[in-house]
């Protein structure tokens, strides 16, 4: 979908942003650019929506040569969450979220549905927000708008910097778990930048650990985390191992057998999708009065249960690996 082949961006004073780059980001998927301040993360970003000009190399969305589409097809193909916001100040909500749609000469009759529809979706109320300014908004807010003004023209990719870089940590997680299960139901394609390695864990299907303009390693979370591919990349989780393993390790190969007439189950019994990590199993178990924790895939069919003996197992597995 978006292929990245030997990509350099040079800024004048020879300062070498993106360095010989080479990256395929699949169809659907969310792939999440996580490194330090200064690695060239946003300036990766910035080439594949043509705000700032390749120095050498080719960026294909679909196949197609980004330098030869004009920018309608660019702007209507891409959305685009900036670090920091960036909302119009002098705009009200609903113009900033209908900006794309505008420039490409959508009626203000279709603009207004689709944003208070937008508006709605992000869990803003149209009837109350639509009219305020940017300035009227708490930082949440602001971040929900920027992501409406990215879904505006239903683009099929979209591209996030930092998108919730400067809120506090609990606003941050209501974001991550409202918005992402969004853009995966809408089946969207998402490049997402972080420095914050559990927003990437978190966030990617797979992540890109990028350090002085390369990508050093790509995969899903578990497995970089895991299986570090050099010293950069293992020195990157170092501080954090264990709670990023507790983090990533799925339950799915932990399911043990177990009949399902003889499980307890009321409204509040926890239970679990095979894709959730250890760190929730824990979470589970310390409300369960069973022991045990039933699982359930995405279409509810029982899959068996997560006992209390296999998860401290496993916890203790990882200490000691
Ligand atoms: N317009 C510019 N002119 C010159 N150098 C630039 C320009 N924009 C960025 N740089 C430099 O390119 C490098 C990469 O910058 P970039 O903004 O891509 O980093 P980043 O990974 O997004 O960092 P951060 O996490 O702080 O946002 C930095 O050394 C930066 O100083
Ligand atoms: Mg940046």
């Amino acid at each position: 979908m978006i292929l990245l082949d030997h990509v350099t961006k040079k800024y004048p004073g020879d300062v070498t942003a993106v360095d010989d780059l080479s990256l395929e980001i699949k169809e659907g998927e969310t792939f999440v650019l996580v490194g330090t301040s200064g690695c060239g993360k946003t300036t990766t970003m910035k080439l594949i929506n043509r705000l700032v000009d390749l120095t050498s190399g080719t960026i294909k969305l679909d196949g197609r040569d980004i330098t030869s589409m004009d920018s309608y097809s660019l702007r209507r193909s891409l959305g685009y969450v900036i670090q920091n916001v960036g909302l119009f100040p002098h705009f009200t909500v609903e113009r900033n979220v209908g900006v794309v749609p505008e420039l490409i000469g959508w009626d203000k009759t279709k603009i207004h549905t689709r944003a208070s529809e937008l508006l709605t979706m992000v869990g803003l109320s149209p009837e109350e927000f639509a009219v305020r300014y940017p300035g009227e908004l708490s930082g949440g807010q602001q971040q929900r708008v920027g992501v409406a003004r990215a879904l505006a023209a239903d683009p099929d990719v979209i591209l996030m910097d930092e998108p919730f870089g400067a809120l506090d940590p609990i606003t941050r997680e209501t974001l991550q778990s409202e918005l992402s299960p969004l853009w995966n139901e809408l089946d969207k394609t998402v490049v997402f930048i972080t420095h914050d390695i559990f927003e990437a864990v978190k966030i990617g299907d797979r992540i890109g650990v990028m350090d002085n303009g390369k990508i050093l390693q790509t995969g899903r979370p578990a497995d970089v985390i895991k299986q570090p591919e050099n010293e950069t990349v293992s020195s990157f989780f170092a501080q954090h191992r264990f709670q990023l393993e507790l983090l990533t390790t799925r339950i799915e190969p932990l399911v043990e057998a177990f009949d399902e007439s003889r499980i307890k189950r009321d409204k509040n019994t926890p239970w679990l999708h095979p894709h959730d990590g250890l760190i929730d199993a824990m979470d589970a178990l310390k409300i369960s009065d069973d022991q045990k924790v039933p699982v359930y895939d995405s279409k509810k069919r029982y899959l068996g249960i997560i006992s209390h003996e296999t998860v401290t197992r496993e916890i203790l597995n990882l200490i000691e690996q």
